[in-house]
């Protein structure tokens, strides 16, 4: 198919792998999908560690049932990514363990506190979320096959969050002084979820000629504010006076973009940010860890053929 044909028939699940897709959208949607893979599982090990700092039983199962579902989105999306021919699975892992994989913003900077945790369960689910429920309607079939069941869970996710965030936002004085310090830590970088104004990203017009993408980031940035504004204000946060945010109107949020660090943004973009590189070393080091499973899986059953034992 050549890539006139795509750009005209492109529309909500319209191609699938029994389509000879044009290189160019293969690698289009790879790098979509692989990005979002990739965020998945550094989401997910971002927020491991927290389960044994979950403060009730029912927290920890909740919780670890989360962590759960973020590593299996990204491996149901790895296999999306892979029915494109690009690259497969493996070599999609590996790049993210040797710090060549990209994924967002959010999940180069370090978790230190319970109270952060609501900041991803909450407000960063809640901005995927968004994204995520445009992309039903994606072009590439299998993604948006992978989208139903990724939103169904991430609904739940967003739930458990909000309750983290109300036990704290009514819990102790220093627990709501601790709150509102990492929601000060964190709001920048929420904002900056959705990446730079449409003019500023270089992928995005062939990624919605061809249908991959349905939204635009302001779009997306502008429903998230609208949903979630009121909703921290309802929890009792304080919305910092940095980065500055404008009503219009007709009830409609701005962000005032120059108020926002971007040279700090691309950095993290680039996987250079440096408070974040022990996070992409521990990815390597997980997938090291469990080369020994991948390597009995290449093992024929009933163990190594007899010419491999001699
Ligand atoms: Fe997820
Ligand atoms: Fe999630």
């Amino acid at each position: 198919m050549d890539l006139e044909t795509v750009k005209r028939r492109a529309s909500p699940r319209e191609f699938s792998p029994k389509d000879d897709m044009p290189e160019e959208y293969r690698k289009a949607a790879t790098r979509m999908i692989q990005f979002h893979a990739n965020s998945e599982i550094m989401g997910a090990y971002l927020e491991k560690p927290f389960i044994r700092q979950a403060p009730s039983l029912d927290r920890k199962l909740a919780f670890s049932a989360k962590v759960q579902d973020e590593i299996g989105h990204g491996q149901l999306l790895y296999r999306a990514a892979e029915n494109l021919g690009v690259k497969t699975r493996e070599e999609m892992l590996d790049e993210l363990a040797d710090g060549r994989g990209k994924f967002l913003n959010c999940f180069h900077y370090p978790m230190e506190s319970w109270e952060e945790v609501p900041m991803i369960g909450f407000f960063v689910d809640g901005a995927a979320m968004r994204r995520q429920a445009t992309l039903k309607n994606t072009s590439w079939e299998p993604y948006a096959h992978a989208m139903d069941k990724i939103c169904f869970e991430e609904g739940f996710h967003i739930k458990h969050g909000e309750s983290i965030l109300a036990e704290l936002a009514t819990g102790s004085k220093a627990q709501q002084e601790r709150l509102q310090e990492a929601f000060e830590m964190w709001w920048p970088r929420i904002l900056q979820f959705f990446g730079p104004t449409n003019e500023a990203s270089t992928h995005h017009d062939f990624a919605a000629d061809v249908g991959l993408k349905t939204m635009t980031n302001d779009e997306l940035r502008q429903q998230f504010l609208n949903a979630y504004l009121p909703k921290a204000e309802r929890y009792g946060l304080e919305i910092p006076d940095e980065p500055r945010i404008r009503r219009h109107d007709d009830g409609r949020y701005e962000v005032v973009e120059e108020d926002l660090d971007w040279d700090e943004f691309w950095t993290v973009a680039k996987n250079e940010y440096e408070p974040g590189l022990g996070q992409i070393d521990a990815r390597e080091a997980a997938q090291e860890a469990v080369d020994w499973v991948r390597e009995s899986m290449e093992t024929p059953a009933g163990g190594p053929t007899p010419a491999a034992a001699d």
